[in-house]
């Protein structure tokens, strides 16, 4: 099973973006930990991140159809991109969001995601465990 994870903006400054939110850990440390995860449960996991919304979608449109499911991150671009809800809604794959934190014990604009309507799952507030549980749920749905 291939499964694609996009990371959007600033997430490449896990461990030094407010730690005691995020972790100490880094976005190396996250990359590791999926591409590890991946070797364990014999799955083909590819990892990108931009800060950018346009590049985002070029990663997903040039990518999906080598892949079973995507699993994103989309950040801060979860409240109000409307442009990555199009793409994903315009892919053929299951997609799941994934949040590091736990969005709905902050601020009031993390509670609201232009994204999740065009998702099958979502999952958050777990940390790393937050990507390895929508890995999962891909799993579980491709039986
Ligand atoms: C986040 C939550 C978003 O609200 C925030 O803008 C992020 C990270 C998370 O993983 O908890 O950048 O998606």
């Amino acid at each position: 099973m291939n499964i694609l994870v996009v990371n959007g903006p600033n997430l490449n400054f896990l461990g030094i973006r407010e730690p005691e939110i995020y972790g100490k850990q880094s976005y190396y440390d996250l990359v590791n930990f999926l591409l590890a995860y991946g070797e364990m449960n014999d799955l083909h996991i590819e990892v990108y991140q931009s800060n950018s919304e346009g590049e985002i979608i070029d990663i997903i449109q040039n990518n999906y159809s080598r892949f079973d499911g995507l699993v994103i991150n989309p950040a801060a671009y979860t409240h109000y991109s409307y442009a990555i809800y199009d793409c994903i809604k315009s892919i053929s794959i299951p997609a799941i969001e994934v949040h590091l934190s736990d969005i709905y014990s902050r601020e009031d604009f993390r509670k609201s995601s232009v994204i999740e309507p065009a998702c099958v799952a979502k999952f958050y507030g777990k940390g790393f465990n937050s990507y390895t549980e929508a890995i999962n749920y891909l799993i579980k749905g491709r039986n």
